[in-house]
C-alpha cells in the first residue's frame, strides 16, 4: 500500500504575530508544496527526507513533528502499521517563514490517517496537524495549517476560524527568501516580550493590524494593487515596530521599494526568513532577475486554490 498527499506553503499578507494575539490576518497559499508518502515496508519503520533518516522509535530529536503525529495517528492500531517508510520532499526551504512546517504537517496527518485506514475528514486533518504544529511553534495562532489544509485566501482570527476569499483576478507575489533560517517560537516569544512591555501601544497595533487585514480584502476583491501596496508597507512598519525585521531584511526591502513596486514586506514571522513584493505586472521579470542574482530561492507565485491534495 502506498498514499501520498501533498500541501502547499503559505504567505502572509498582514496581521502575522499580531493574529496570535486575537488580530484578523490574511495569509495566502502559494504554489510550492511538500509531499509526504507513506508506504508499506519490510524492515523498520523509519522517516526520510533528503538525506535525512530516523527511525519513527528513534528518541534522537529527528522529525519531532512527524514522529508526534505518527504515534497519534495510527493510536491502538500502530502494531498493526510497525513497518513504513514514511518519504518527505519539499519544495519549501525549511524555517524560510513559507510555512513548510505547516505543510508537511497537514500533508502528513492526511497520509498517515488514510494510511491507518481512518476516515479522513477536514476537522481530523486540522486537529492532527495542529498537534504537530503546537511542538514546534508553542503557541501557534492556527493559520499557517488552515492555509495549508485549504489553499486559497484565508481572512482567519482565533475567534472566528478562517474564511476563504473568493478572487476573481489573479494576483502575482515575488517570493525572496533571505537564506537565513529562524525558529517562529523564538520570535512569538520575542514579540510577547514587546507585548508585555508596552501593553496599551501593543493592543492598538493589534486592532490596527486587524483593520489592514479587512481592508487587504477589499482592495484583493476590487483588484485595487497599488492600495493593497500600500497596506503591505504600512504591515511591514508595524512588523518592524515589534522588533522581526532584521538589517538583512530592511535592506532587501529596501532594495526593493526602489525598483517600481506597489509594496514589500516580510512575511511570517521574521527575524530571517523570506519578503513578499507586489510589483507593478510590467516590472516583475526585471525584479525576479535582480533578486535572483542574490537569493537562489527568488519566484513568483500566484494564489493556488489547490489545499491538500491526493497525488498518485
Ligand atoms: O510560519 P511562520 O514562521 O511564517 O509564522 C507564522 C505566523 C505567526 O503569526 C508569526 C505565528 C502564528 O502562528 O500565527
Amino acid at each position: 500500500m502506498k498514499v501520498t498527499a501533498s500541501s502547499p506553503g503559505k504567505i502572509i499578507l498582514t496581521g502575522e504575530h499580531f493574529v496570535v494575539h486575537g488580530a484578523y490576518s490574511i495569509a495566502a497559499a502559494i504554489n510550492k508544496r511538500v509531499f509526504v508518502s507513506i508506504t508499506d515496508v519490510q524492515k523498520e519503520s523509519f522517516i526520510v527526507s533528503g538525506s535525512s533518516e530516523s527511525k519513527v522509535g528513534a528518541d534522537d530529536g529527528r522529525f519531532p513533528l512527524v514522529k508526534a503525529i505518527v504515534r497519534e495517528a495510527f493510536g491502538d492500531n500502530a502494531s498493526k502499521h510497525s513497518r513504513f517508510e514514511i518519504r518527505i520532499s519539499s519544495e519549501i526551504p525549511s524555517g524560510s517563514g513559507l510555512g513548510s512546517s505547516a505543510a508537511v504537517s497537514v500533508a502528513t496527518a492526511a497520509a498517515a490517517l488514510k494510511f491507518s485506514r481512518s476516515n479522513i475528514d477536514q476537522k481530523k486533518v486540522l486537529d492532527l496537524a495542529s498537534l504537530g504544529e503546537k511542538q514546534v511553534h508553542g503557541n501557534p495562532s492556527g493559520i499557517d495549517v488552515e492555509t495549508s489544509l485549504n489553499g486559497g485566501l484565508l481572512l482567519f482570527s482565533r475567534k472566528t476560524g478562517s474564511k476563504s476569499i473568493p478572487l476573481n483576478r489573479i494576483v502575482h507575489f515575488l517570493i525572496v527568501y533571505s537564506g537565513k533560517p529562524r525558529r517562529t517560537s523564538s520570535l512569538i516569544s520575542k514579540v510577547e516580550q514587546r507585548k508585555k512591555e508596552f501593553p496599551n501601544f501593543f493592543d492598538s497595533l493589534t486592532r490596527a493590524a486587524s483593520f489592514l487585514s479587512l481592508d487587504v480584502v477589499d482592495a484583493l476583491t476590487a483588484g485595487d494593487l497599488p492600495r493593497l501596496g500600500a497596506l503591505m508597507n504600512i504591515s511591514q512598519a508595524t512588523l518592524s515596530w515589534i522588533g522581526v525585521s532584521t538589517p538583512v531584511l530592511d535592506q532587501l526591502i529596501e532594495d526593493i521599494a526602489s525598483r517600481d513596486v506597489f509594496g514589500v514586506k516580510l512575511t511570517g514571522a521574521g527575524g530571517g526568513g523570506s519578503i513578499i513584493a507586489l510589483p507593478k505586472p510590467e516590472t516583475m521579470r526585471a525584479l525576479l532577475k535582480f533578486t535572483s542574482k542574490n537569493y537562489a530561492t527568488s519566484f513568483v507565485s500566484s494564489i493556488p486554490q489547490d489545499g491538500l491534495r491526493w497525488e498518485s
